[in-house]
């Protein structure tokens, strides 16, 4: 027989969620519950009943939760192997394709990015890998507001850079008090942008790179299967998808995209 007590935690969800915007039924249970009690643990709150009440009573504290729910943990070339197979196989290919068709302009989108470490690592390979003249647009989208301020802000530590090869920083980044902040280049746009992905339409159409990396993890079956189908959506013909290391495509998803590298969990729309 299976007892089901209500802890209140689905009113807290639906609060959160509600307040927000953000659709939290489209998060894992566990992980949900996981980073609430964290945060209740900081705060000396004993039940869910208590934080919401709390919540109620604190306006602040929205932001707060917000913060909590959302991981910003990231690093430039992040996993490293899967920017080589980028920079060696998948750029030089989308070259390839682009010259036949007369284009010289790659797009990405860098989905859940947040503090920029991750786009500035796209562009910094394209940089490398792509002819001077060519134009790379890269939107860099994220639901946490703090993390694209500081995005478009480009400025990180020393240890922060310790993924780059120091050529690499000095050719992309300047110093800037004791700390170092990315050059402005010449056809390389980045675009800044806030974004759900659990509610929102794609951001744009016609990318032939989509990286979304380290943010399904937290997210339950249907939506990652609602997710993944808007990114198969905003990928031109023969685009690729890079998902986390640990992450996996649900069943349903796969035949959408063949695998170019599973290790390196890369993909391309079929
Ligand atoms: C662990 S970081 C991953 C950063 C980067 N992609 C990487 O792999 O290093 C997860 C990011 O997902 C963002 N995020 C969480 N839920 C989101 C949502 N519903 N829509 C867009 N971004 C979300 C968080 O704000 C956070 O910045």
């Amino acid at each position: 027989m299976v007892i089901n007590i209500d802890d209140g935690f689905p009113f807290l969800v639906r609060k959160i969620s509600k307040a927000s915007g953000i659709i939290l039924t489209g998060y894992r249970d566990s992980y949900l519950r996981r980073r609430i009690d964290l945060r209740m643990k900081t705060l000396g709150i004993e039940n869910y009943i208590m934080y919401t009440r709390f919540l109620e009573n604190n306006p602040n504290e929205l932001k707060e939760a917000i913060n909590t729910i959302t991981v910003n943990v990231t690093e430039f070339m992040r996993d490293k192997t899967p920017f080589i197979v980028f920079r060696e196989e998948i750029l030089p290919e989308i070259m390839e394709r682009k010259k036949k068709s007369q284009s010289n302009l790659v797009r990405f989108w860098s989905a859940a990015c947040s503090y920029g470490e991750e786009p500035y690592s796209i562009g910094i390979c394209s940089k490398e890998v792509l002819p001077k003249d060519w134009s790379i647009s890269i939107y860099a989208t994220d639901i946490d507001e703090n993390c694209l301020k500081r995005a478009s802000q480009g400025t990180y530590s020393k240890e922060q850079l310790q993924n780059l090869d120091p050529p690499i920083v000095q050719k992309y980044f300047e110093p800037s008090g004791v700390d170092f902040k990315v050059k402005k280049l010449q056809k390389m746009m980045i675009r800044f942008k806030k974004h759900d992905l659990t509610s929102e339409p794609p951001v744009s159409k016609y990318f032939d790179v989509v990286f979304c990396r380290n943010v399904m993890i937290y997210f339950n079956e249907q939506q990652k299967v609602k997710m993944l189908n808007d990114f198969y959506n905003s990928l031109s013909d023969g685009g690729y998808l890079i998902i986390g290391k640990s992450e996996t495509l649900p069943g349903e998803i796969r035949e959408l995209f063949t695998p170019v590298s599973a290790r390196e969990k890369i993909f391309k729309k079929v």
